[in-house]
């Protein structure tokens, strides 16, 4: 059954012995944090590497190591039953083998082979082994199976080499296990375009226009489409994206400075896109004088001529039109426009204007008079509305949880 977080989820962490199994202390730790129920099974490879101790004085269950010496009659069964989710960080070239040819061997790969619950397999090894040509075997059985497999990365490995078959970030391993247990029924077979940050109109090839948007309530959306099962395209003016976002499947990144760049992305996208989520803060104004070469202070005082930027949503909106009246079965017929308001006054009067205006479908309006929310802050506070009127306001927050409630608005309405 999909849940809405990972807290309360029963999650069994395979460890096996490798050079990366340290990291899996670490991540026993993140799970732990967002409240999971992590019993790790240690493989005896992996007790060479860290102890059952450590494991054991972490998790809020008990750590295991063996397939019978404990009190437990049939204990890989019981494991097996009860997860919710199988995840082995570090997987060995060893366990992906007896995994992949079914030998329950051990205590954990016995919980794989006595589980109906989904099995997301790491595997982290040296460049040699990883690229070893039955290693990729296994792992393609693996998949073929529909067992999650996130790749290795290329990086240091141990010795100071170099090359493909690190451990994944352990970012990117939460946010796979998110996805993995969240997946919601009514996102997971859908494509959301979600647009991120303030964008950038320039004034000559080095100085521009912006605005104080961070981007931050656009990836917190992004990474909550992405949790809910979603394909999801990010078009973003933000720099500091975080790393591991550039590593997740089925999360596509899209780089975009300018309002006609972003309004050109997003079109290209809506095309494939059940659900458009306009929360970029994109420019009223571009300048219609921008210089090609730098503007130098001896120059004098440019004057600046502003004129409108291209109005994205609008052109989405009559996209959408146009493409429904061409071909009803078109993914436009029911594709959802959320658009956003950032405003400092009259908050309900002026969403309401601008949703009826536009014509989008639901309105996001967050006030950006106040301080502590909004612009840059990991806080937002905001009110949803469809052309009904106000569906729900949402109290200070944090802009992940902003985000779910955005999310479930269009997941209860669709
Ligand atoms: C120092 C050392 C580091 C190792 N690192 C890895 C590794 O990163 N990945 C891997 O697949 N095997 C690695 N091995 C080999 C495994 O430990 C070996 O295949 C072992 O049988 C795996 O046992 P397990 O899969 O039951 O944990 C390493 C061995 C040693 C001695």
């Amino acid at each position: 059954m999909p849940l809405d977080s990972i807290a309360g989820a029963n999650i069994v962490l395979g460890v096996t012995g490798g050079i990366a199994a340290y990291k899996a202390v670490e991540l026993l730790r993140l799970l732990e944090k967002q409240n999971a129920v992590v019993t790790p099974v240690l493989t005896k490879g992996a007790t060479r590497f860290v102890s059952e101790l450590t494991f054991n004085a972490l998790c809020s269950t008990k750590a295991y190591s063996s397939l019978i010496d404990y009190d437990e009659p049939i204990l890989h069964t019981k494991l097996g039953k009860n997860a919710d989710l199988i995840l082995v960080a570090p997987a060995t070239a060893r366990l992906i083998g007896t995994y992949a040819a079914g030998i329950a061997s051990d205590l954990l790969t016995s919980v794989l082979i006595a589980t109906n619950a989904p099995v997301i397999v790491c595997p982290a090894m040296h460049t040699e082994m990883y690229e070893n040509i039955a290693v990729q075997e296994n792992l393609a059985t693996l998949k073929r199976r529909k067992v999650i497999v996130v790749d290795s990365e290329y990086g240091r490995l141990a010795q100071n080499d170099v090359g493909k078959g690190r451990l994944a970030s352990l970012d990117t391993i939460l946010a796979v296990v998110k996805r993995t247990l969240m997946s919601h029924t009514s996102l997971s077979d859908k494509t959301v375009t979600v647009t991120a940050g303030g964008t950038k109109e320039y004034v000559d090839p080095v100085r521009f226009i912006s605005n104080k948007s961070s981007g931050k309530q656009g990836i917190a959306i992004a990474l909550e489409a992405y949790y809910r099962g979603a394909t999801v395209n990010l078009v973003s003016t933000v720099v500091g994206i975080p790393d591991y976002l550039y590593g997740l499947e089925n999360f596509n990144i899209y780089h975009v400075e300018t309002a006609q760049q972003m309004s050109e992305k997003v079109l290209e996208l809506s095309h494939f896109s059940n659900l458009v989520i306009m929360a970029a803060a994109v420019a009223d104004f571009r300048v219609a004088n921008e210089s090609r070469l730098k503007i130098h202070r001896q120059e004098g005082t440019p004057k600046l001529e502003l004129v409108p930027t291209v109005d994205i949503i609008s052109e989405l909106v009559t996209l959408r039109s146009k493409s429904v009246t061409k071909n009803s079965n078109s993914i436009f017929k029911h594709q959802k426009i959320i658009g956003f308001a950032a405003e400092t006054d009259n908050l309900d009067e002026r969403a309401l204007a601008k949703l009826k205006n536009k014509n989008v479908d639901f309105l996001v309006a967050n006030d950006v008079s106040k301080a502590d929310i909004g612009f840059d802050s990991d806080l937002n506070a905001v009110s949803i509305y469809n052309r009904g009127g106000l569906i729900k306001h949402v109290a200070k927050k944090n802009k992940h949880e902003v985000a779910a409630e955005i999310l479930d608005v269009y997941e209860s309405e669709i």
